[in-house]
């Protein structure tokens, strides 16, 4: 299969690119700047991509890249800071200047095949305060933008764009990915992750060779799409476990075990909710509170291993941005530890299979969509490993932890009554140590505050609070204070992503 390669510069934008490409229908990859050179050299690498960045060129420190990566004869295309990048390493110069941040309009002086269905000036979406000053010798400037600056240029199969054609912002941003793709590195063969099962299926089956595969489920699209491929490859040899800590939301162990078996995976459920919630009680720190639920998960799903003498596998439902940012990848930021199935000690010594190691969330959708699981499951929002001890904020005390789930239970019901529930990325209610003044009957009585937080995002790595409509707002909020007595106010949280992250721990 023909693939680019996306080279990481830091920050979140590899990411984006990879999607944006594989959007497009072909198939991308991210490397880090130190091994680029050797995997551009592999002939099924068709083109690559030099990513933005935060760091500034000169900068000591700053991720750097081989000048080979130019000599290989395969289009490139910089990025922001690849752009620079392109300038630094060829001859040009970058300089800092006031920059550009948001829509900016660019005038496109030259008609190259990367613009094509552009018109003459185009709103793109800008984020930079270098910029390259003087492009390398033998470079033509191909746009510039409202305010002086080389938006793009090019020099044989190597292009510069100042602009991120990878945000939404950027109308066209998609048309240049196809006309780079398509037309400048001509690649030809179509990937779509639907067309993926039948391989997976075969790698998964041509690795288990003897011995029964664990996986443990969540009731989650990812744990729930890894179970159905095993069970395609290697049927009954597939061994679900089911580990109840006591932080899922209402009906959710129950609704994950029927659903699989109805497809003919028996899931072993473990009630585990005293181990873990014991150990919670009273833990303040939410890092704390990651590593004992990481470590409670291990003990327990352990001891199950060790019912189970014919399991010699262990599957799991990493995800590609989860194998980038686990250092598989270098020069990716990390603001949480994610303690899912994915924190499992190595001392298992069961062999790892993760058959959706190379796929985005919206990739496994599809997937799952087309491995017929019913819409419920393929548009299941996201809910994070620890479930709802990361909606605690503060001490963890079970009182809470009953006040944010019934909350919860509103905010879902309310957002399906009203047909936004699919529509939003994630929604749920927090709950923390503040206390508000609240009057029930004729009594002043101190209540908690609850916050709701409903996000629109595509990938989690940004997102945008949603604009729900007041009345809506109204409902779960005058729902929450009734149904829940200890419960004064209910806040909505507007902020976004960043600087706030979607949990609020
Ligand atoms: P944040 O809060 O970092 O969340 O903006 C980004 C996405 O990750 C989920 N999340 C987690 N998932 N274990 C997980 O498996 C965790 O500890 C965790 N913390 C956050 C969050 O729900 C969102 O989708």
């Amino acid at each position: 299969m023909e693939k680019v390669l996306v080279v990481n510069f830091g920050g979140q934008y590899a990411h984006l690119i990879a999607r944006r490409i594989r959007e497009v229908g072909v198939y991308a990859e991210i490397a880090s700047p130190e091994e680029a050179v050797i995997k551009a050299s592999k002939e099924e690498v068709k083109a690559v991509i030099l990513s933005g960045g935060p760091s500034s060129v000169y900068e000591l420190g700053a991720p750097d890249i081989d000048e080979g990566i130019f000599a290989l004869s395969k289009p490139v295309l910089g990025i922001c800071y690849g752009h620079q990048m392109i300038a630094k390493k060829l001859g040009g110069k970058v300089e800092r200047g006031k920059g550009e941040y948001g829509k900016t309009i660019v005038k496109i002086l030259v008609n190259d095949p990367l613009f094509d269905g552009w018109k003459p000036e185009e709103a793109v979406w800008m984020s930079h305060s270098d910029f390259v000053e003087e492009p390398p010798p033998g470079f033509h400037v191909l746009a510039i933008s409202e305010n002086g600056y080389i938006a793009a240029m090019r020099k044989g199969l190597i292009y510069g764009v100042q602009f991120h054609p990878e945000v939404h912002h950027t109308s066209k941003g998609r048309v240049m990915f196809e006309n780079f793709l398509r037309k400048i590195a001509r690649i030809s063969d179509v990937w779509r992750p639907e067309d993926q099962i039948t391989r997976i299926v075969e790698e998964i089956r041509s690795r288990v060779k003897g011995g029964d595969v664990i996986v443990g489920v969540s009731g989650g699209v990812d744990s729930t799409v890894t179970a159905v491929l095993l069970y395609k490859a290697v049927g009954q040899r597939v061994k679900a476990v089911f580990i109840d800590h006591g932080l899922f939301r209402e009906g959710e162990p129950e609704e994950a075990a029927s659903l699989l078996k109805s497809i003919g995976i028996d899931v072993v459920y473990i009630d585990a909710k005293e181990r873990f919630l014991k150990r919670l009680e009273g833990v303040a720190d939410c890092e704390e509170k990651r590593r004992i639920i990481g470590e409670t998960f291990a003990e327990v799903f352990s001891d199950a291993v060790k019912q189970m003498p014919n399991v010699k596998y262990l599957a799991q439902g990493t995800l590609y941005p989860d194998v980038v940012e686990s250092g598989a990848v270098k020069g990716a930021d990390k603001i949480k530890s994610h303690h899912n199935v994915g924190g499992l000690p190595p001392w298992f010594q069961l062999e790892l299979i993760e058959p959706l190691r190379e796929f985005y969330k919206d990739e496994v959708r599809r997937i799952a969509k087309a491995l017929g699981l019913p819409e419920d499951v393929v548009y299941r929002h996201p809910f994070p490993g620890p479930g709802l001890a990361v909606r605690i904020i503060g001490p963890f005390t079970r009182e809470k932890l009953a006040i944010v789930r019934k909350a919860i239970k509103i905010v879902e019901e309310e957002l399906r009554k009203a047909g936004l529930f699919r529509k939003v990325w994630q929604a749920f209610a927090t709950v923390g140590e503040d206390k508000w003044v609240g009057v029930k009957g004729d009594r002043r009585a101190m209540g908690y505050i609850v916050t709701v937080r409903i996000v629109e995002s595509e990938d989690a790595m940004t997102a945008d609070w949603s604009r729900i409509p007041f009345e809506i707002l109204e409902k779960i909020s005058s729902r929450i204070t009734s149904e829940i007595p200890e419960v004064t106010m209910v806040t909505y949280a507007v902020t976004s992503k960043p600087p706030s992250t979607i949990e609020p721990c």
